[in-house]
């Protein structure tokens, strides 16, 4: 196993006291697999990430019985041993590059730093690496572009110098959080369809977090989707697209027809009336019993388990309640 995350908590101290944003999360990830993250805003897909990549704020309190990556534990590790893995075995692709990039350097400048932090390389070995992964991810002229400042490039393009900052390590795990939210519909499946290709070349394992359905559909083998910090279900991309089986599931993919989810690639998640709680004020049982049509007494009291794909008291089947 890769990636391996059993009951992982995250709790905030705020002015409000202590707030758990991620609760009893449970996944893992073998070699080369592709894991699709969906889920509405603020239901802890990003903090989620940062854990596995080490990098929450202070405020943050991490549990887990098991948050390992190739078998050693993430919670007990040193910043030393985390400046080894981070951004070398476990690579991070944000969302909005230009924040990633530092704006005073040019875009050669920082993938040499780069591979010369993780890579055994000379000077002159690193830029010539540099501009086989500017080819690798699709950038015209690249002996030119590596002259370039970040400002100089294009949203689409400073975003594949992202990726190929990210996979010049050769990670293991790739996690891109909503990589393509910033680009415009044609850039955004040019950048997917870059990184589906990259995986599969480089027997990575992929993470894309997206909000986008379609995208999932179409990238990934395994799909979870989140609720208010906890899984909600989990199971084979097709299996859920084609027959959700909670509640949750079911209203993120009402009014996207299966057919076109699959086929169109373009489906965003629809709204469900309602709103994500807040975790100040996290209702008792079941976390979207407010939101659900299906609620019965036993979800606004107790809380479903997360053993097994579906955390429900009552799983959809065919789209309603069995
Ligand atoms: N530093 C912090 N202090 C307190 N709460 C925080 C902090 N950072 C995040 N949170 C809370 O944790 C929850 C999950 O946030 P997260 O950023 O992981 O959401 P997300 O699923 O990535 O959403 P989006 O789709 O908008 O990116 C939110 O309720 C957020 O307010
Ligand atoms: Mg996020």
């Amino acid at each position: 196993m890769l990636l391996d995350v059993q009951n992982l908590t995250i709790t905030f101290d705020t002015k409000y006291g202590p707030l758990t944003a991620v609760r009893d999360l449970s996944f893992s990830l073998k070699m080369g697999e592709t894991l699709g993250v969906v889920g509405e805003s603020g239901c802890g897909k990003s903090i989620t990430n940062l854990a596995i990549m080490g990098l929450l704020p202070t405020q943050a309190k991490i549990s887990a019985t098991r948050l390992a990556f190739e078998g050693n534990d993430l919670v007990s590790m040193s910043e030393r041993q985390w400046q080894r893995l981070r951004g070398k075995d476990i690579a991070m692709i944000f969302q909005d590059p230009m924040s990633a990039l530092n704006p005073c350097y040019t875009v050669g400048h920082q993938l040499v730093e780069t591979l010369l932090v993780h890579r055994d390389f000379s000077k002159k070995e690193a830029w010539s690496e540099s501009l086989n992964l500017m080819e690798q991810v699709g950038i015209p002229a690249p002996s030119e572009r590596l002259k370039a400042y970040p400002h100089e490039l294009s949203g689409g393009m400073a975003q594949r110098v992202m990726i190929a900052m990210a996979i010049s390590s050769n990670p293991k795990l790739l996690i891109a959080d909503e990589p393509t939210t910033a680009l415009d519909v044609t850039i955004q499946d040019q950048i997917l369809r870059l990184l589906k290709d990259l995986q599969e070349k480089r027997q990575m394992s992929l993470m894309l977090v997206t909000h986008d359905l379609g995208v999932v559909a179409q990238n990934t083998d395994r799909i979870q989707v989140m609720y208010a910090g906890e899984v909600v279900e989990s199971g084979l991309t097709q299996e859920v697209i084609h027959h959700p089986t909670h509640p949750y599931t079911s209203g993120l993919l009402a009014g996207h027809p299966t057919a076109e989810v699959s086929t169109k690639g373009k489906a965003r998640l629809p709204s469900i009336p309602g709103m994500v709680p807040d975790l100040r004020h996290r209702p008792q049982g079941c976390q979207f019993h407010p939101r659900c049509s299906y609620a019965q007494d036993k979800c606004r009291r107790e809380m479903p388990s997360d053993a097994g794909p579906t955390r429900c008291f009552y799983p959809l089947s065919n789209g309603r309640p069995a």
